[in-house]
């Protein structure tokens, strides 16, 4: 195919991608992209330097076709402090492109290559220490489509999982730098889709509508975790393995290497909130590898019925539902001499029962944790409050305005506990600052 003229590539922010190529020949294709480092936000309250190609973790998104021949410019901002330099997977060459690209800042370097091989490919930067600059966030993917183009599909997206290393842990405030030991031991704080907590989650979600198809193009920046790419409540009904022509029909979880990718297909057949997770599930919940899919439409009632019947079921020894004691927690049995001090174990107990699922501060997951920070229910009701601590919570409620239909279980902690744990919640994140004390939580528990 005759290379016959050129155009400037459109690159996308995630989660979008440009225009399908379709049935477009091969041509000369202009990629200009932008290295910047800048300050972000990895979750509420903290902040982080990322190093981006085009602002954005993960960088921008390059849609070729196979037989372009891409004229590469990378600038390095002036701004920025360090040389960078790019390797794509899509290339065939020495070091992907990185040894013509080391490009320091306020420079701007111009390579080429062709497309050789249809695929969805990671790009990185490649300089060292190469993990520290992907573990910064120097990562992206490159599609080359085959001739004539993927087959048409109602929604495509752009998803790219990513492991940080952070000084302090998880939601530990401030600027937080990078901590090469934990990395080093593969040990990070943060896993996250498309560079910081919830870039997918409440109004950034991604949508389709009933009955409609749905693409992803998913991508694992690493630097060092595999990922299990799944979505609850979806089946994958096409999967190109790893990025490949190889296809996979009806998977449930896919595995994507660091410096990988898949693309996974999908037709969505029931309206509701599908969430998006690494499998490798303490991840999804406590660290941050989790986004959302929202699919508005018709309910189908034979695919999906929906709760028919919430009945009693209590077998001989059941009884209340409860969480499982944890060692440290249950166990500290000094009681809280000063407000200082309740505050100081109520966080502690915190950060071990409550945050996995109302989160660091408090914000709670949109559709499925109701939040604590600011929340008029939890505020309107002292006693409401510890007798949920004490014994659960199920059935529809309703905080600042949204609904919640789940199940909290009963907590298993001690009267000082729970009397310092909901203490340090209304004495935080703008709630009402009431005391609880032990005799409080006594007398409800009685
Ligand atoms: C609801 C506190 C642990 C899941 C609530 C509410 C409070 C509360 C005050 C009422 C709604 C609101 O004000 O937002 C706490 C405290 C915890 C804790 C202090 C730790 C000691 C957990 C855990 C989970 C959880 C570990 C998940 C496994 C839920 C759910 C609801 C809820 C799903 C809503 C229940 C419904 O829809 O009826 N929690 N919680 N909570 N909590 Fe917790
Ligand atoms: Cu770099």
């Amino acid at each position: 195919i005759p290379v016959n003229r050129e155009m400037i590539a459109e690159l996308t922010s995630p989660p979008h991608v440009p225009t399908p190529v379709g049935k477009r020949l091969a041509k000369k294709l202009i990629v200009k992209m932008e290295i910047k480092e800048q300050e972000g936000e990895m979750v509420n309250g903290v902040r982080y330097i990322y190093w981006t190609f085009g602002g954005t973790v993960p960088g921008s998104f390059i849609r070729t076709r196979v037989g372009d021949e891409v004229e590469f410019h990378l600038q390095n901002h002036p701004d920025n402090k360090l040389p960078h330099n790019i390797d794509l997977h899509a290339v065939n060459g020495p070091g992907g492109g990185a040894e013509s690209s080391f490009v320091a800042p306020g420079h701007e370097k111009v390579f080429s290559f062709k497309t050789l091989n249809p695929g969805l490919y990671v790009y990185h930067c490649a300089t060292a220490p190469v993990g520290m600059h992907i573990g910064n966030g120097m990562y992206g993917l490159i599609l080359v489509e085959p001739e004539g183009g993927l087959p048409p599909v109602d929604k495509e997206y752009y998803i790219m999982q990513g492991d940080f290393y952070t000084k302090g842990a998880y939601g530990d405030r401030g600027l937080q730098p990078f901590d090469m030991q934990k990395a080093l031991d593969e040990n990070p704080d943060y896993v996250v889709f498309n560079g910081h907590v919830g870039a997918m989650t409440g109004n950034n979600a991604i949508t389709a509508k009933v009955g409609e198809t749905v693409r992803l193009f998913v991508g694992n920046g690493g630097p060092n975790l595999v990922s299990s790419f799944h979505i609850i409540g979806e089946i994958f009904d096409r999967v190109h393995i790893e990025g490949g022509d190889r296809i996979n029909d009806i998977v449930q979880t896919t595995l994507i290497p660091a410096g990988g990718a898949a693309i996974v297909e999908f037709k969505v057949d029931v309206p509701g909130t599908f969430i998006l997770v690494d499998h490798s599930i303490f991840r999804a919940f406590n660290k941050g590898a989790l986004a959302q899919l929202k699919v508005e439409g018709e309910e189908d009632k034979k695919i999906y019925s929906g709760e028919i019947e919430d009945g009693i079921y209590l077998p001989e020894g059941g009884g209340v539902q409860s969480m499982p004691a944890v060692k440290g927690v249950a166990e500290v049995d000094i009681p809280a001499r000063s407000l200082e001090e309740q505050m100081e174990f109520g966080k502690s107990t915190y950060m071990q029962t409550c945050f996995a699922c109302h989160q660091s501060e408090g914000q709670g997951i949109p559709n499925a944790f109701p939040p604590l920070a600011k929340s008029d229910y939890l505020n309107a009701d002292v006693d409401r409050a510890i007798g949920i601590v004490l014994h659960g919570l199920s059935g529809e409620i309703t905080v600042n305005g949204k609904k919640y239909n789940s199940v909290m279980t009963a907590q298993t902690l001690n009267d000082d506990e729970i009397a310092n744990v909901l203490t340090y919640v209304y004495h935080s994140w703008g709630n009402s600052k009431k005391v609880v004390t032990p005799a409080m939580v006594k007398e409800v528990r009685d």
